[in-house]
């Protein structure tokens, strides 16, 4: 009999039929997300789960008493309870290196958007309010080459950006981090430096930590008084990084000259978000690894790795 693996989120095809040739997959097929507690009444009986976002905590593990293995199709994995999933036996699986250059492009896009003022000026554009009788000033934004960039966490994505930052912007790196990183040292010439110091003398300060009990609001009002003013505040890690009212704050006193964020504290954000009246600041739905090449590469990266685990095979990706 063939292990057991719910599946929460749609599959691309050739990842299904590579499943299925080694599980009975069991899905949510409806176009919403699934709820806990829907979920909760379907894992009983399966050996794996393959999911993103859904909290992996001691109720859900408590209600699946098979469970082996959860996949997260993605490299963050702050939905992990990871003490109870230890408690438990459970195996937890991520998927990293497959989405590092798009979450990179995606840093870069927020940086260029946000210091030429792409989307507000688009919106002007659209609304037929490009005037020529305007002093061009108007437009005027801030050079992205031959700046600093301070990259707060120089992972495998960290490292992806400074090698954008250095060969094509010509950037001066500058890096904090848990441990020194001397070959991102080496190839991209990144400096390593003391928060304070980063926080100090960047152009752009891109945040790449993972969520973690350490990193939360890792980013406050003292370190967003310590920033230039004009300085660019980049977010592509997880909104929770961050204490949002202390950007916003920041940003309408004018401490910081824009920011970029691809993550919120709330996702989706609220509606009524101060953040979503700045024009100084470029939003964007979560959307680090969504290109459609890199989507599929980590579906299946997830898929190999409740396959392997399930077949008596040492996880690919264990986060732990
Ligand atoms: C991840 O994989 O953790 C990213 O946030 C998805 O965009």
């Amino acid at each position: 009999m063939k292990p057991k693996v719910y599946v929460t989120i749609p599959l691309p095809d050739h990842v299904r039929e590579y499943i299925d040739q080694h599980c009975e997959i069991k899905e949510w097929t409806e176009e919403r997300p699934i709820t806990k507690d829907e979920l909760l009444k379907e894992i009983e009986d399966v050996e794996g789960l393959y999911t993103t976002w859904v909290k992996i905590d001691d109720e859900l593990l408590n209600r699946a008493p098979n469970l082996k293995v959860v996949s997260n199709v993605s490299v963050g994995f702050n939905n992990f309870d990871i003490e109870a999933m230890k408690k438990h036996g459970v195996i937890g699986t991520n998927t990293p290196y497959v989405l590092d250059d798009t979450v990179a492009d995606l840093a870069f896009a927020l940086i260029l958007a946000s210091a030429r003022r792409i989307t507000e000026l688009d919106s002007l554009v659209k609304a037929g309010n490009w005037q020529k009788t305007k002093f061009e000033q108007e437009y005027f934004g801030i050079d992205v080459h031959h700046t600093t960039i301070g990259i707060i966490g120089m992972g495998r994505i960290g490292e992806a950006i400074a090698k954008r930052a250095k060969f094509g912007f010509d950037m001066d790196v500058l890096y904090y981090n848990r441990n020194r990183k001397p070959e991102a040292e080496e190839k991209f010439g990144a400096k390593y430096a003391d928060m304070e110091t980063l926080l100090k003398q960047s152009d752009f300060i891109v945040l790449m930590t993972p969520l973690t009990p350490e990193t939360e609001h890792l980013i406050g009002e003292k370190e967003f008084a310590m920033m230039k003013e004009s300085a660019i505040f980049i977010n592509v890690s997880r909104g929770k990084t961050v204490d949002e009212q202390a950007l916003i704050k920041a940003l309408l006193e004018k401490q910081i000259y824009g920011a970029g964020l691809d993550v919120f504290q709330q996702e989706p954000i609220e509606t009524d978000n101060p953040l979503l009246q700045l024009k100084n600041v470029v939003t964007i739905p979560h959307i680090g690894s969504a290109t459609a090449r890199t989507r599929e590469a980590m579906a299946m990266r997830a898929a190999e790795n409740v396959v392997a685990v399930l077949t008596g095979k040492d996880a690919i990706d264990p986060v732990y």
